[in-house]
């Protein structure tokens, strides 16, 4: 079958191969890909500078951000034929450690978790694959191709579980969120901060393309500007860039109790003048918090799952800017200027 396979940590090395079948140790239920989307973290693997083969091995299957119908299960289970699923990203440590062992490995103590299509397991860049049912997420048929926001979406879900388990240390009825950058991952953000009632902002830098509309159509209210400029003091921010300035910008500008979460992987050799007492003495006097959070576990893939099926679809399509065949896969991995999330199609 086919799948993108690529050598982590050597730049330019994807390419379409011809795999053999998954293999059962995978798990019982066979799946179809219907489509894999495109992220910073692909980019990065492709770029040489992040992954990891399994183990024995010099070339990973791509993809983890995945869609796709199942083609056989195991009679009397959660899952049959036909049903649209997601698989999860990461797997616990064999250890495991305390977080992974109650199924919170997306708090991996050890660092010895796997990630599908990232940390030395296959990813879902192939026609098909295989995968045990804990791992595999149905979603609401009525998405179709859709279905492939669902990994990004739990991404977002969690920063959001962060913010409210740490808000809740006192009273905690947020009014305002700022969310930075307006890419797939700061546009859902977004879209959950809006169903829960906030009052949005969104700051990027483009002043074309799709993303102003989209943040507007949203309900929430786009800017360009730095974040005191866009909202005073608000609630929660979750950052979504990596950007260093705009980190301390959203620890130094969030409002008395509000929470910061970080999302985004910054590339670092690059400095920037703090001023760490006045920071420090806002966040102390404040009770401000900055989070940082990374990937989701299966409560938060379902908590996505409900977030997605509440959105309005043509506005989720509206982030699937761009569909491409796999056998065109590299026309995928080019940025175009209006690109919001780019899908590699597989199925159909
Ligand atoms: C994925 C996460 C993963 C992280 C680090 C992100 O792109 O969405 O699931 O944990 O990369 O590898």
């Amino acid at each position: 079958m086919k799948a993108l396979t690529v050598q982590p940590l050597v730049k330019g090395s994807a390419r379409l191969d011809d795999v053999p079948e998954p293999p059962e140790s995978d798990g019982p239920v066979l799946v179809e890909t219907l489509g894999v989307g495109v992220c910073g973290t692909d980019v990065e693997i492709l770029g040489g500078e992040y992954g990891w083969a399994p183990p024995g091995r010099d070339r990973l299957v791509l993809g983890h951000e995945s869609i796709g119908r199942v083609l056989q299960a195991p009679a009397g289970g959660a899952l049959a034929e036909g049903d649209l699923v997601v698989g999860i990203v990461r797997r616990p440590d064999p250890v495991p450690c305390p977080n992974c062992a109650v199924g919170e490995w997306d708090f991996c103590r050890n660092g010895q978790y796997t990630e599908r299509g990232i940390k030395e397991h296959d990813g879902y860049c192939s026609e098909r694959y295989r995968i045990t049912p804990d791992y595999a997420v149905k979603v609401d048929p009525t998405l179709g191709m859709l279905g492939v926001l669902l990994e990004p979406t739990s991404v977002v879900a969690k920063a959001w579980e962060q913010v409210d388990r740490i808000g809740g240390r006192a009273h905690w009825s947020p009014a305002t969120a700022v969310v930075t950058g307006a890419g797939p991952i700061g546009l859902l953000a977004a879209m959950i901060g809006v169903q829960r009632g906030l009052d949005v902002h969104v700051i990027d830098q483009v002043t074309s393309g799709p993303k102003p509309d989209l943040v507007k159509d949203l309900g929430a209210t786009y800017h360009t500007g730095p974040i005191h400029q866009a909202v005073e003091a608000p609630d929660v921010v979750i950052e979504c860039t990596g950007v260093g300035g705009l980190v301390f910008d959203a620890m130094e500008h969030v409002g008395p109790g509000g929470v910061v979460c970080l999302t985004g992987v910054s590339s670092g050799g690059r400095s920037l003048d703090v001023d760490a007492g006045v920071l420090n003495r806002s966040m102390v006097l404040e009770n401000e918090a900055t989070v940082g959070s990374v990937n989701a576990n299966r409560r938060h893939y379902e908590a996505a799952a409900e977030a997605l099926a509440a959105a309005d679809q043509r506005w989720l399509g509206r982030l699937v800017s761009r569909r491409v065949p796999v056998d065109r896969w590299q026309d995928a991995l080019e940025r175009q200027a209006d690109d919001v999330k780019v899908v590699i199609e597989l199925g159909s």
